[in-house]
């Protein structure tokens, strides 16, 4: 059996303060409209609900649930929504709220699908931006930490959906 060891990354203070300029950053955005916020299942949900509270604006609460084949710690690339929206989206400004970008295809795949909904605009808020490992062009509209190699667990994150319950994110290490 392999012993997991894992590195604190980002407190629970340095996650607070992202979420904070982040909930500022969209209550300037979309200060004149009511966006609908899509999270991304399961991952986003402290995030999600972090973020949703240190909001000054009205938003409309929605999410989305998407699978990726494959348990390994690399997307496959083969995307399938298995949730999909339920609220009208025509006309409305959008938001996906996703915990990681890593490859981008899933941010890809879900910002191409809300926009053929009709929506007057989407944009993406990230939690974390794993930067060196973007496979495809998306544009990340508002990002709260910039990370660079590892596989992170915590506040949401999981490894084969352990570790998610942890308050803080950790780097995982195979020793
Ligand atoms: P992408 O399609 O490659 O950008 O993968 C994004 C998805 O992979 C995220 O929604 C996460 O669920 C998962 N993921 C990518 N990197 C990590 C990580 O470091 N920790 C936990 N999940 C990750
Ligand atoms: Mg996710």
């Amino acid at each position: 059996m392999t012993e997991v060891e894992k590195n604190l990354v980002y407190s629970r203070s340095q996650i607070e303060e992202k979420v904070r300029h982040l909930a500022e950053q969209l209550s300037r955005e979309y200060a004149e409209s009511t966006p609908v916020l899509v999270g991304v299942l399961n991952g986003v949900f402290m995030f999600y609900s972090d973020l949703v509270k240190a909001l000054s604006i009205p938003v409309l609460v929605e999410f989305v649930r998407l699978a990726s084949y494959g348990a390994s710690a690399e997307s496959s690339g083969r995307i399938s929504l298995t949730k999909d929206v339920e609220i009208e989206l025509g006309g409305r400004d959008v938001v996906i709220v996703e915990d990681i970008a890593d490859s981008g295809l899933t941010l890809a795949y879900l910002r191409d699908h809300l926009m053929k909904k009709g929506a007057k605009s989407v944009k993406i808020c990230v939690l974390i931006d794993k930067i060196e490992r973007r496979h495809v062009e998306v544009p990340l509209d508002f990002v709260g930490f910039e990370a660079e190699r590892g596989f992170l667990v915590g506040y949401g994150l999981d490894f084969n959906e352990q570790y998610r319950y942890l308050p803080e994110i950790y780097c995982l290490r195979m020793a």
